[in-house]
Formats: C-alpha cells, sequence, structure tokens
C-alpha cells in the first residue's frame, strides 16, 4: 500500500456539523473556512455574502422550484489536515437527509447558542449521532451575548443529551462583559486586542493566567477573580479528559467562543482536529472495511433528485470509505450487480464545485446517477462485492393522507410517488388492508409534503390533495412473528406498513406508546428501521 495514500487519508477529517436554527452554523463554518485561508475576507458582510452565495448556488435550480433539500459538503485544508465539513440542512429544509448526512461523517460539532441551551433540533440530531456512538464536539457559540450560566450550560447538555462533558476551554464573562476564553491546557487567557467583528480579528493575545499583573491588566480583577475561583470549581467537579471516550461519543470535548467575533474559533479548531478521528473504518457483510488496506469503496447516502428538469437527472452523494477515486476509474454497483464508471463526479472546494480527478476515503464526491442508485447503495473496486450495513430509516414526525384529484392518472401517481420515495424525501404507508388505494406518507420535515405535491404535479403531470393527520410518532415492531392485529393499543394507534411490508404503528402522543408497550409485554418498538 503505498505510503501517499495512506497519508492522504490519514490527514482527512469529515465531521457533520449540526445545531438548531440560528445557533451559528453557518458562521462557525465560515470562519473554519477563513483559518483554512480558503476564503478572503474583505470584510465580514461581503465575506458571508460570498460565502453564502456559494453554497446556495448548488440550491438555486432547487429553490427557483421550490425544492431546497440540499445538504452541501465543503472542503479545505488546515494544518496539514484536509477537512470535510457535511453540512445539515436546518430550518424548513430539515429532512431525513440531515439524519443521513450523519450517516457519512465520522463525528459532529454540535452548535449550541450560549443564550438558548439545548433545542429541539439540535436534541433530535444528537440522538442519531448517539445511536452511531460517533464523537461528538460542543462548541457553545454567542459568549459575546448574555449567555446562560455556564456550569447551567454544561449541565442541562449532561442531562438533555445524556452525554459527559469536558470543558477545553471557558469563557471569562459573557455579553459585554466577555474577555475572550481560558485554555485549561495551557492554562492561557486567550482573547484578542482591538478585535474587529466578522473579521480574522486583531492580535490574538495570550497570557498566562498564573501571570497575575499581565492577566489583571487584560481582564481586571473582578473577572480575573471570578475566572480562578470558576476553573477551580471545574477542575474538581468535571471529567477528565479522556480520549477513547470521546472517540466512543462518551464524552463530548466543550467549547466557548464567539464565532461572529472569533473568539475561541481557533482553539477549537486546532483541538478538534487533534481529538477527532482520521476516517473510521466500515461495517460490511464481508466484515470491517479498513480506509487504507482495501482498495476503493464507496455509499451512497442521499440522493438528489432532477437537477436538471429536461431529463430526470439526479446526482448520487457517495462517502468514499477506503481507497482512492480516479476519474473513469470502472468500479461495481454493488446493488446493480454491474460494473459501472462514476459519471461527472464533482466535490465542492470552498467556494466552488468542480469535478475531481481524485478523491480518498473519508471524501464525499457528487456523481451523476441516471437513476440506478438508491440510497445506502456499496460501491467498489472491481472484484470487490461487499456491500456496507444499510443505512437506517429514520422516524418521520408528520403524516398525510393522500388522495389524487383525477383518479385516471392512476398509473402516473403510483410511479412518481414510488420514484419519490425511493430518492428518500418522503417515506410511504399503507393501511393494513388497503394496499395503494390509500396511501399515507410520512415526512421528517414539513416542506417535503409542499416538495411532493410540487413535484409530482411538475414531473408526473398528477395533482393530489393532502389530508394531514394527527399522528406524529411511527414504531417499527421490532419482534418480527408478532401480528400487529393482536396488539392491544391505543385508540389512537393506527396499524401500517411501510414498503417493505414492515409493521408498524402510528401514535398521536408519546403516552399511548408507553402505553402501548405496558399492555403488550415484551412487545418491542423502535424509532429506527434498520434495513
Ligand atoms: P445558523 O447557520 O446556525 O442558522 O446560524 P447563522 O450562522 O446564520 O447565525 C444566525 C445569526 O446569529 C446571524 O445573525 C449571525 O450573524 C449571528 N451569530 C452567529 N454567531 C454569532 C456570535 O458568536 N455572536 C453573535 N452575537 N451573533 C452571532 P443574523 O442577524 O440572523 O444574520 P446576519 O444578518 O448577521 O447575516
Amino acid at each position: 500500500m503505498g505510503s501517499d495514500l495512506s497519508n492522504e487519508i490519514m490527514r482527512r477529517r469529515t465531521f457533520a456539523i449540526i445545531s438548531h436554527p440560528d445557533a451559528g452554523k453557518t458562521t462557525l463554518t465560515e470562519k473554519f473556512l477563513l483559518y483554512g485561508g480558503q476564503i478572503n475576507l474583505a470584510g465580514s458582510v461581503k465575506g458571508k455574502a460570498t460565502a453564502r452565495h456559494a453554497v446556495s448556488d448548488w440550491m438555486d435550480i432547487e429553490k427557483e422550484r421550490g425544492i431546497s433539500v440540499t445538504s452541501s459538503v465543503l472542503q479545505f485544508e488546515y494544518d496539514g489536515k484536509c477537512i470535510n465539513i457535511l453540512d445539515t440542512p436546518g430550518h424548513q429544509d430539515f429532512s431525513e437527509d440531515t439524519y443521513r448526512t450523519l450517516m457519512a461523517a465520522d463525528s459532529a460539532v454540535m452548535v449550541i447558542d450560549g443564550a438558548k441551551g439545548v433545542e429541539p433540533q439540535t436534541r433530535k440530531l444528537f440522538k442519531v449521532c448517539g445511536r452511531r456512538g460517533i464523537p461528538v464536539f460542543t462548541f457553545i457559540n454567542k459568549m459575546d451575548r448574555e449567555a446562560l450560566d455556564s456550569f447551567d450550560l454544561i449541565d442541562e447538555i449532561e442531562k438533555e443529551l445524556g452525554i459527559a462533558t469536558c470543558p477545553v476551554n471557558w469563557p471569562i464573562g459573557s455579553g459585554k462583559d466577555f474577555k475572550g476564553v481560558y485554555d485549561r491546557e495551557s492554562g492561557n487567557i486567550v482573547g484578542f486586542s482591538g478585535t474587529e467583528k466578522g473579521t480574522k480579528g486583531g492580535e490574538e493575545i495570550r497570557i498566562p493566567l498564573s501571570d497575575e499583573e499581565a492577566s489583571l491588566k487584560a481582564i481586571g480583577e473582578e473577572a480575573r477573580e471570578k475566572l480562578v475561583n470558576e476553573i477551580e470549581l471545574l477542575d474538581g467537579a468535571s471529567e477528565p479528559f479522556d480520549q477513547e471516550m470521546v472517540n466512543k461519543g462518551k464524552l463530548s470535548p466543550v467549547f466557548f467562543g464567539s464565532a461572529l467575533t472569533n473568539f475561541g474559533v481557533e482553539i477549537f479548531l486546532q483541538n478538534f482536529l487533534k481529538m477527532t478521528m482520521s476516517p473510521l473504518p466500515r461495517v460490511s457483510d464481508a466484515g470491517v472495511i479498513d480506509p487504507v488496506e482495501r482498495g476503493f469503496s464507496a455509499f451512497v447516502f442521499k440522493i438528489q433528485a432532477n437537477m436538471n428538469k429536461a431529463h430526470r437527472d439526479r446526482i448520487a452523494f457517495m462517502r468514499i470509505c477506503s481507497g482512492k477515486f480516479e476519474a473513469g476509474m470502472d468500479v461495481y454497483h454493488v446493488q446493480g450487480e454491474k460494473e459501472v464508471r462514476l459519471i461527472q463526479p464533482q466535490q465542492m472546494m470552498a467556494d466552488d464545485r468542480h469535478v475531481v480527478d481524485k478523491a480518498y476515503a473519508g471524501d464525499i464526491i457528487g456523481v451523476f446517477d441516471p437513476g440506478i442508485y438508491s440510497i445506502g447503495d456499496s460501491i467498489c473496486a472491481p472484484g470487490d462485492r461487499f456491500k456496507f450495513s444499510g443505512i437506517p430509516t429514520f422516524a418521520p414526525e408528520h403524516f398525510s393522507r393522500v388522495r389524487q384529484v383525477d383518479t385516471m392518472k392512476r398509473k402516473q401517481f403510483v410511479k412518481g410517488i414510488m420514484q419519490i420515495a425511493e430518492e428518500g424525501a418522503i417515506q410511504i404507508f399503507q393501511e393494513e388492508n388497503y394496499g395503494m388505494e390509500e396511501i399515507i406518507v410520512g415526512v421528517v420535515g414539513v416542506l417535503q409534503f409542499e416538495v411532493l405535491q410540487y413535484r409530482l404535479k411538475n414531473e408526473y403531470n398528477v395533482e393530489i390533495i393532502l389530508e394531514r393527520l394527527p399522528y406524529e410518532h411511527i414504531r417499527w415492531i421490532r419482534n418480527r412473528d408478532t401480528d400487529p392485529a393482536t396488539i392491544t393499543g391505543t385508540s389512537d394507534m393506527k396499524r401500517v406498513r411501510d414498503l417493505k411490508g414492515n409493521p408498524l404503528l402510528l401514535f398521536v402522543n408519546s403516552w399511548s406508546i408507553g402505553m402501548t408497550l405496558e399492555r403488550n409485554e415484551g412487545l418491542e418498538l423502535d424509532e429506527f428501521s434498520e434495513n
């Protein structure tokens, strides 16, 4: 195995960035790119606009058509490392794609607004990280605004998310009294002189807290005294740093900062890159696939439909799991059972999308999909035939009954809705004993209902009426031999099947789930489907 190949793979870091909308994910990402020297920020507004523009270009075609389901991937270099950031779409764009993106990452950075603490979307995404056991790093942002008490924030993360934390740095005040952060490892106070909002900032200053005179001068008596007390408390109470625990996703290193004013951003980046891992081995039906030892392999984690409406183009996003990809190489599509060539492989580099001629384990490429790939498909070097374990199906939270306006167009309707479901934008359920006559559609984010309606009309010329249903929870039945008809449920419970024929239960409220479990001894319900 060439050492160049090994070096290229080992220097890669692929992580997803997750947050509740407005916590500062975009701002932090832009600052990473800035430290990586990828964008030249003449001024914050311009720089921000440039970066935003770059990202949105990728989505424009979709946006015009009222569809925005993209999560973008950015690659940049910092300190000899090649970093892939997977953005997870939020706001109304929140969809199953957001969850799937986490399947392609080796770790996650969770951005939390210091004034708000843990918010619903963070909680949901965190749950998926937890299930995969990937390392989660926490960046508590907006410390330049009035924030909640730092100890309370840490406490909330631990309690709400059920993970131990280890603060790597500690904020010195917040809001107008925010003076920077204290780096626990070096014992330095890190601040900026003359920080200019949104730029790389003024001169970074590092003063040892132990240098009483200099630190007093830098942050003042009151702030210093408070800091000394807090650090003492922290040293006594918090978990020690333990890389093993971080790797297992059981301990989250916590960083405080302000993405907007750059405080704590570079400390975060430097420590994060030390603590996170190079591309992880992946489980397949042929055992664990080592990223360096094996030839090229990848799996599809996202399909973006109809970039070009004239042809039913799709782009399949793949995470490379092992080896090296080279343009023009023939590969084997395991689920399709044939050799294929990956066409027009693309990658996003900070501010543009370009065709790649080589990529390594850890990288994400988007390839032209003539309609052959499905989510979870494996691609191997010719000669290999292994399949990576599948991407779970995530529980939708919104449900509608779908009816056609013109029942004569039955065939187009079924074809359209099946294709859209195949791409993973929606999930289809059938009521027991009704077949395709009565279809229930489930989505993770409500925007997907509009996407469905729009696409059926525009691409398949089929009009539908959506009737919202009150269900909010869905559970797959783990006990394979249980006949759903024998389950004693609550009055709000509905029995359905997914496209694979798996039995599921729909509930209006979570209380009913507990009640149903209580009434049926041995019944096991799951929020995810693993096949
Ligand atoms: P998101 O991607 O997580 O949704 O958040 P985004 O970075 O877009 O940030 C949301 C808002 O919070 C933005 O303000 C951004 O400038 C602000 N923000 C981000 N980080 C910090 C921080 O560390 N401190 C403070 N004070 N504000 C921060 P906006 O007014 O909504 O947008 P814009 O007009 O500034 O672009």
